[in-house]
């Protein structure tokens, strides 16, 4: 009996399996933000692989939002047909997907100016960002709207919205990256504020039958003065009553070094705190790569959905191995597949 393959549903969309592809930047694109033929190849093999759900890598709300220059984008009308035209290659081949929106704030490596809530660089070895005035933050809540809107044209499932690993959202929420003393820093309520002002704008635009996802670190793992689970489990139930229907839980980030241990599933005791004390579904990551695992975390209840990473990168047809073992027979777009996951059947 597996968990695996059961699917789940959130708002108007189902999802096949528990298995989500997570988000990850390829660097793969050029100065425009725009889908090009390797990303569309990326995203393919690993939907005809099997998994429930495809996230996208960070897809910029502006351009001093992009962690590098090789970002997708979606600040602009004209990259929503490249996007559009990864999305329906995706449900061709058979998956759901998911668009994640970001900003990079202080961990943006393009030129020129680099934005964070406070003057504060990531590392030594980083740019001081500039902080962001009551106008720029603003401007910045505004784009994560205006891609949302956009973002309905490409014809993506879900919308996710990356508020953790340091980013900008998350330097906001975090007390070490945030010093500001206006009502976007300070005590808790007004460090959240950013996030749950862009949700509330998003949720606005975005259909009401697309789930909406939120990313974030459940804990800073910086060090002294970190933000921990207790504070991440309030804004997760503010994000829930707002109308978020997941969260993608993760941690660390917002520092180069992670402050603590990295060994299969680390993550995955935030993911089943956050579910069971806010009552919200959540998604899962952290070094998984054995359905062993998977399994005993659908089992227990400590997730939704399970997000892998870097055991897709290495293997996009990870999951068909998985329901070899569990003599499953998959949901696939080529249904030949099958036959490698089956005991081998003599006849070409
Ligand atoms: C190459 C690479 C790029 C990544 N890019 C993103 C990203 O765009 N957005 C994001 O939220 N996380 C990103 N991540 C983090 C992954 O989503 C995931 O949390 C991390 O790899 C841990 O999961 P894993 O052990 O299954 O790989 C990236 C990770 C890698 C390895």
């Amino acid at each position: 009996m597996s968990k695996i393959f059961q699917p789940l549903t959130l708002r108007g969309v189902t999802l096949k399996n528990r298995i989500v592809m997570a988000p990850m930047l390829m660097y793969a694109g050029q100065d425009d933000g725009q889908v090009n033929d390797l990303h569309l190849a990326h995203y393919a093999a690993r939907a005809l692989g099997g998994v429930g759900l495809i996230t996208s890598e960070v897809v910029a709300v502006q351009p001093q939002g992009r962690i590098s220059h090789t970002d997708l984008g979606l600040w602009h009308d004209q990259q929503i047909e490249g996007l559009a035209r990864l999305a329906q290659l995706i449900h061709t081949c058979g998956a759901k997907c998911t668009l994640q929106l970001a900003h990079a704030g202080r961990k943006s490596m393009v030129e020129g100016d680099i934005f964070a809530p406070s003057a504060i660089p990531h590392s030594a070895q980083q740019r001081t960002p500039v902080a962001l005035d009551l106008t720029q933050i603003e401007g910045i809540i505004q784009a994560f709207a205006d891609a949302a809107q956009r973002a309905i044209d490409t014809g993506f499932d879900c919308l996710e919205i990356h508020a953790a690993h340091g980013y900008l959202i998350h330097e906001f929420l975090s007390p070490l990256s945030n010093t500001r003393e206006d009502r976007y820093g300070g005590c808790e309520e007004n460090r959240n504020r950013l996030l749950l002002e862009i949700v509330a704008a998003v949720r606005q635009v975005w259909p009401q039958d697309r789930p909406l996802i939120v990313r974030l670190s459940a804990e800073d793992k910086a060090g002294a003065g970190s933000n921990h689970i207790e504070v991440t489990a309030r804004l997760a139930a503010s994000l829930k009553a707002l109308g978020v229907d997941l969260l993608g839980i993760s941690a660390g980030g917002l520092a180069p070094t992670f402050d603590g241990a990295i060994v299969p599933g680390y993550q995955v005791p935030y993911a089943a705190q956050i579910r069971n004390e806010v009552g919200i579904p959540v998604g899962c990551n952290g070094s998984i790569t054995s359905s062993e695992l998977v399994e005993s975390i659908l089992f227990s209840e400590s997730a939704d959905l399970v997000y892998i990473g870097r055991e897709l990168l290495r293997n996009p047809f990870w999951l068909l191995g998985v329901a070899r073992n569990a003599g499953v027979e998959p949901a696939l777009a080529i249904p030949t597949y099958a036959r490698a996951t089956g005991p081998y059947e003599r006849g070409h």
